[in-house]
């Protein structure tokens, strides 16, 4: 069994989610955390048995660094443990997870070509069912590789995509949950409208998501086919599929994607004001 320890830099939502994946995957005591706000790394810590650290002693320590910091934090972050990860005499690797920042920006910014991951997961890592695309530089030697894959074998489902599709993937699934979280919120808003009472419309909206899902996923067919399945004709489900669709639900779907695409490649070229 490996002793290698693992750091994460940055526990906000994204960190702290593929944290709690992890620290059922390896043995807590080995995973060492920092945030900027201690108060957030310290409740972690006792949340889920992993150690409080500090950006320096994880830099200088940890076989696998985990970065979860902003996209537009990330320069000022990396450039104040270039000094330690450049002393280093052992292998290590950067696994960032910054919407929109490329592998070669992540080493220009650390100072040195260092083997990189970048993944793309979303918040339901900790929960276990995170889609996670990763992408990895040339250098991620193979028990590197498999050292990643066990850390975050209980995030949910990895693939491996090629780096110019890795913004797609973002809008997809990086952003994709919030998009279902307004869906699922509107469905149970519906229900309510029409007398189910709130805790009840949700539970039935959100189970409703997760049923719909896993059908597409594991029965093979296509969602248009399992679509028509639940739509009889002359019934109240095709009425429902006529109100969204005059309403332009498909195209305003699709569009989220792409303006949530755009807005991805622009985070990791420009700076921004929102720290
Ligand atoms: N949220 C998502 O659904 C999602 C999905 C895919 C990818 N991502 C990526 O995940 C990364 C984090 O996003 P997020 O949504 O988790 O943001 P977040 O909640 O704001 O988390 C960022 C964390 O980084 C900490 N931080 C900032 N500067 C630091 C430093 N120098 N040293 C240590 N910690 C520092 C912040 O500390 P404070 O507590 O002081 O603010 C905060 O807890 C981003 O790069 C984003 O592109 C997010």
């Amino acid at each position: 069994m490996s002793n290698d320890k693992i750091g994460f830099i940055g526990t906000g939502n994204m960190g702290s989610a593929l944290l709690r994946a992890a620290a059922r995957a390896v043995d807590p005591s080995r995973i060492l955390i920092s945030n900027r706000t201690l108060g957030k790394s310290q409740a972690l810590a006792a949340e889920v048995g992993a150690v409080v650290s500090d950006n320096a002693e994880i830099a200088a320590e940890c076989k696998m660094i985990f970065l979860g910091v902003k996209p537009q934090m990330m320069a000022e972050m990396l450039k104040a443990i270039a000094p330690v990860l450049e002393k280093r005499e052992d292998g290590f690797i950067l696994v960032s997870m910054a919407a929109g920042v490329t592998i070669d920006r992540i080493r220009t910014m650390a100072g040195s070509p260092y083997p990189v991951i970048r993944i793309m997961p979303n918040l339901a890592a900790s929960v276990g069912e995170s889609m996670t695309q990763y992408s990895v530089s040339d250098n991620v030697p193979d028990d590197g590789m498999a050292l990643f894959l066990d850390v975050i074998r209980f995030a949910g489902v990895c693939d491996e995509l090629p780096e110019y599709l890795i913004d797609v993937g973002c809008a997809v699934s990086g952003c994709g949950p919030a998009f279902a979280f307004v869906f699922i919120e509107a469905l149970a808003d519906g229900g309510v409208e029409c007398g189910l009472p709130r805790d009840r419309a949700m539970k039935y909206a959100a189970q409703t998501l997760c049923g719909a899902a896993k059908l597409v996923l594991g029965s093979g067919k296509h969602p248009g086919e399992l679509k028509d399945m639940v739509c009889n004709p002359g019934g109240s489900t095709i009425v429902g599929i006529h109100a969204l669709e005059s309403r332009g639900f498909r195209a305003a779907a699709m569009d989220a994607i792409t303006e949530a695409y755009q807005k991805t490649v622009k985070l990791g070229e420009t700076p921004s004001k929102f720290h």
